[in-house]
């Protein structure tokens, strides 16, 4: 999704905007552009279509210089991916450009208030709607003759989800930006400060920033900002320091962020636990001091999320149902947010988020908001984040920054983080204490055999070579593994471009069957429980149609390797850990197939990392 980076400072900010720019490549875009207000207060721009390396050359041929800037990378939705669509988008009189803005979100009504400006002789150079608010700021600095000002006025008029920065000729050191709907975090620098999507983009420069409300508008100067509410009060936004930002920001000796973030996961497991669990239990005020009185009212779940958080949520739904006694409904957020919703009594509303910025599932949590619901969880990775602010609940999970498209970490510590939502909630029904320390113990052990599993490694990058050839993939699993299974199809999709699949593994004789073939891979997940010996016919079916089958087992799972099977045997573990640990193998044939195949492992076409726009 588009990104934002805006500067004011007393020295040159153009290296400054480039490098947030690279630092937001991951999140996906299809275009980038600059605007800098130049000593002799001229506002100049470069654009370019494809990566910020083309405007890095653009700059190259042409430079800008000045202490003031926004810089952009766009992800079309309204126009192509053109120049002339590209921000930063200008409005000035005749050659003159007044004013330069970039913009990240849809402004929903865009087509009336542009109607409305070209019936005034307004001319428009480009196709979006971004273009439109560059025009209305214009013209509301001709009554107002305060940026700020002129900015807050326009924003009101506007429907839909934006972030902007702003810069104008006649304010040499003022950038003022605003949000709603798509996040923007103000960088706090010694006589300096920035802007960005998000705060790796200003790691560079900062590691304090303040988050603005929705509805906020901000004046950034060089040593200090203002910030004035929806309502157009002067209101004050903390500052805070972000501790883990700088290791997350580079590659180290790994050749993608994926597989550094696959590699992380002990690490990232053992901060989600750190200070969680106590004894034979799990700690609730992990949840917020509020949650004591919440979770014993609790007397059903709905879990809301997108992609890879969704599939987390349809894995705790196991856990809650037969861990907590709840009943426990998950859905896709763009689809429970457009529906008429029946909530029953003492329900919770979950949401799961790696970014806490994802279009649709904060639509939703707000439109559950006036559902009457017992009350709002987030279970998210960004503190700060829209989700976290809005909720009445809060669970971290510590995964620190996911740079890569795929989502892993991000993922497992997700995994983590319910299993012990859902113990605090047994804890608080009152359940039986034995199957709490049981589950308690061996999360103790999670990291340890996290990296037991990532030691397969070598062994799963030579099972890769068979899928380099393919075009198609079958994943399967039940219980809790299925959506591992969906999962592991996600991601191959995502960063291999084989078209994969899913199927709970008693529905493959009532369809995907006949599909498969010696052309079609199956992969299994099969940890040792209760539902081993039905999937191990259903992988019986599978062979007898010449189907070659890679199948992920527990350590004493009974399944011969041969030519046409290839088995990758697990560390022994519990039930309750497998879904997290079954994860990371089917990550890493994901990786190295990709590799294979030569694709952008950290940003595949046409995805992107936050998705800030429905
Ligand atoms: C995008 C990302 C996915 C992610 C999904 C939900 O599609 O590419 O990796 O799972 O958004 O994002 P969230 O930040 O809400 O977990």
């Amino acid at each position: 999704m588009c990104g934002i980076v805006g500067a004011v400072a007393e020295r040159p900010v153009g290296d400054i905007l480039l490098e947030g720019l690279r630092r937001l490549e991951y999140r996906g875009y299809d275009s980038a552009g600059v605007a800098i207000r130049e000593p002799n207060g001229q506002l100049s721009r470069r654009r370019a279509v494809g990566k910020v390396a083309a405007l890095e050359a653009a700059l190259s041929d042409s430079p800008l210089n000045g202490s003031l800037g926004i810089a952009h990378t766009r992800w079309a939705t309204h126009g192509r991916p053109t120049q002339a669509n590209a921000h930063p988008h200008m409005a000035g009189d005749g050659d003159t450009n007044e004013l330069a803005l970039v913009h990240n979100g849809i402004i929903e009504n865009y087509e009336p208030l542009r109607r409305q400006l070209e019936a005034e002789g307004v001319h428009f150079s480009s196709e979006t709607d971004t273009e439109v608010m560059a025009h209305l700021i214009r013209r509301s600095m001709q009554t107002h003759h305060d940026l700020l000002q002129a900015v807050h006025q326009v924003v009101s008029q506007l429907e839909g989800a934006y972030a902007i920065a702003v810069i104008h000729r006649d304010a040499p050191q003022q950038l003022v930006c605003a949000r709603k709907g798509s996040p923007l975090v103000i960088g706090a620098g010694m006589g300096e400060h920035f802007c960005g999507s998000d705060p790796l983009a200003l790691l560079q420069v900062t590691d304090r920033f303040a988050y603005l409300e929705e509805g906020d508008v901000a004046r950034l100067h060089l040593d200090h900002f203002e910030v004035l509410n929806a309502q157009g009060q002067p209101v004050e936004r903390p500052v805070i320091r972000w501790e883990h930002g700088h290791q997350a920001a580079s590659k180290g000796d790994f050749k993608h962020f994926m597989l550094k973030e696959i590699h992380e996961q002990p690490q990232v497991l053992a901060d989600t636990l750190e200070g969680r669990l106590a004894g034979d239990h799990v700690l609730p005020q992990m949840l917020g001091s509020d949650a004591m009185a919440l979770l014993p009212s609790v007397k059903q779940v709905q879990i809301v999320a997108c992609g890879t958080s969704y599939h987390a949520g349809m894995v705790a739904r196991y856990w809650i149902e037969r861990l907590a006694g709840v009943p426990c409904q998950v859905e896709v957020a763009s689809e429970y947010r457009y529906r008429q919703v029946v909530v029953p009594e003492a329900t919770l509303f979950i949401t799961i988020s790696q970014s806490g910025e994802t279009a649709d599932t904060l639509a939703a949590l707000r439109f559950a908001k006036t559902q009457g619901y017992l009350g709002s969880l987030a279970i998210c990775n960004v503190p700060g984040s829209s989700l976290m602010r809005e909720s009445d609940l809060t669970l971290m999970t510590h995964a620190g920054p996911e740079i890569g498209v795929a989502s892993t970490k991000a993922f497992t510590t997700q995994l983590t983080a319910l299993l012990l939502l859902t113990l605090a909630l047994r804890q608080a029904k009152g359940l039986d204490d034995a199957t709490t320390r049981e589950i308690v113990d061996d999360l103790r052990q999670l990291p340890t055999l996290c990296q037991q599993v990532l030691d397969l490694d070598t062994q799963i990058e030579r099972l890769s070579a068979a899928f380099a050839e393919k075009h198609h993939a079958l994943f399967l699993g039940r219980g809790t593994q299925f959506p591992i299974a969906l999962e592991g199809a996600l991601k191959l999709k995502e960063i291999s471009y084989i078209h994969a699949e899913a199927y709970p593994a008693g529905e493959l004789k009532h369809g995907p069957l006949a599909l498969v073939d010696r052309d079609m891979p199956v992969i299994a997940v099969a940890p040792n429980d209760d539902l081993l010996e039905k999937l191990k016919s259903n992988l019986q079916e599978v062979g007898a149609r010449g189907g070659e089958l890679f199948v992920f087992a527990d350590h004493a799972v009974t399944i011969a390797d041969s030519e046409q099977h290839h088995v990758v045997k697990l560390p022994a573990m519990s039930e309750w850990l497998a879904p997290i640990l079954f994860t990371v193998p089917l990550q890493l044939l994901s990786y190295h197939v990709a590799i294979l195949k030569g694709t952008d492992v950290d940003q595949p076409r046409n995805l992107a990392k936050s998705v800030t726009v429905e």
